[in-house]
C-alpha cells in the first residue's frame, strides 16, 4: 500500500504516519526527518537544507525530488510506504506520479489531515521531538513516559528550531501557497480522503483505519 500524508505543519501527519507504518508494516518515509538527520550529522545536504528550514521555507525541489525517488527505490519500500511531508509542491507530486507510472504503479491514498490554522499554532509550542528516531510528543497531549526522554530510543527530546511561533506562521503561509494545491491535485486523481485532525489522536487513527480498511 502506498500512502501520502497531506496536511499543514503540525496537523499530525508524523504522529499518524508512524502508526500506519507500524500497523501495515511498511516504512515511514518523512522528508523532514531525513533533513533533520542530515542536519544533525552535518552533511552537505543537511547544511543546505538547514538554511531553508530555519526560515520556515521549503527546501528547493532540486534537493528534494531525487532524494525521495532514491529512497523509494530501496528494497524495504517494495511492498509500499507511507510518505510524510512529501510531496509538498506540484512539481514534486508530478514527478512522483511519473516515476510511479514508469513502473506501472500509483499511490493508493492521499490522506489529508485537516486542522485549522488556529489549532496549529497552539500545538506546535508544546511539541517535543526526538532528533534521533523522529518520534514526536506533546507536553499536554502525548507525554513521554519520562519527561524530556524519548520512549523509543532514550535520547533527549527538544523543541524543534522551526517550532518558534514566528517560524510556524511562515510555515503556514508556505503551506497555503505551495502545498494546499495538492489537495485538488489528488482529488482529481480520485484518491483524496480527508480526516478531521482536530479529534484526539486515537480517533484520527480510527478514521484512517476505516479508510485504509483494516
Ligand atoms: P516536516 O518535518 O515535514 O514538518 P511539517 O510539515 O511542518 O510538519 P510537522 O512535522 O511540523 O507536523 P506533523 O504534521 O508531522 O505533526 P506531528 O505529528 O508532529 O518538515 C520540516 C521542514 O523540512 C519543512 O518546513 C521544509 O522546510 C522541509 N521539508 C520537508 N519536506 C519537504 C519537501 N517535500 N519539500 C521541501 N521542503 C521540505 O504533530 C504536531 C504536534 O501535535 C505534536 O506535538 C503531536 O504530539 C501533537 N498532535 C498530533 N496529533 C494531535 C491530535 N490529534 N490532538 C492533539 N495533539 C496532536
Ligand atoms: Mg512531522
Amino acid at each position: 500500500m502506498k500512502i501520502i500524508m497531506l496536511g499543514a505543519p503540525g496537523a499530525g501527519k508524523g504522529t499518524q504516519a508512524k502508526r500506519i507504518a507500524d500497523k501495515w508494516q511498511i516504512p515511514h518515509v518523512s522528508t523532514g526527518d531525513i533533513f533533520r538527520a542530515n542536519i544533525k550529522q552535518g552533511t552537505e545536504l543537511g547544511n543546505k537544507a538547514k538554511a531553508f528550514i530555519d526560515k520556515g521555507m521549503l527546501v528547493p525541489d532540486e534537493l528534494t525530488i531525487e532524494l525521495v525517488i532514491d529512497r523509494l527505490q530501496q528494497s524495504d519500500c517494495a511492498n509500499g510506504y507511507v510518505l510524510d511531508g512529501y510531496p509538498r509542491t506540484i512539481p514534486q507530486a508530478e514527478s512522483l506520479t511519473s516515476e510511479l507510472n514508469k513502473l506501472g504503479e500509483s499511490v493508493d491514498y492521499a490522506i489529508n489531515v485537516d486542522v485549522p490554522d488556529e489549532n496549529i499554532v497552539r500545538r506546535m509550542g508544546g511539541r517535543r521531538a526526538c532528533l534521533t528516531c523522529g518520534a514526536t510528543y506533546h507536553i499536554a497531549y502525548a507525554q513521554p513516559k519520562q519527561e524530556g526522554i524519548c520512549d523509543r530510543c532514550q535520547n533527549a527530546l527538544v523543541l524543534r528550531d522551526d517550532d518558534k511561533p514566528e517560524t510556524v506562521l511562515k510555515r503556514l503561509d508556505v503551506y497555503h501557497a505551495q502545498t494546499q494545491p495538492l489537495i485538488e491535485y489528488y482529488e482529481n486523481q480520485g484518491i483524496l480522503r480527508t480526516v478531521d485532525g482536530t479529534m484526539d489522536m486515537e480517533d484520527v487513527f480510527k478514521a484512517i483505519v476505516d479508510i485504509l480498511g483494516a
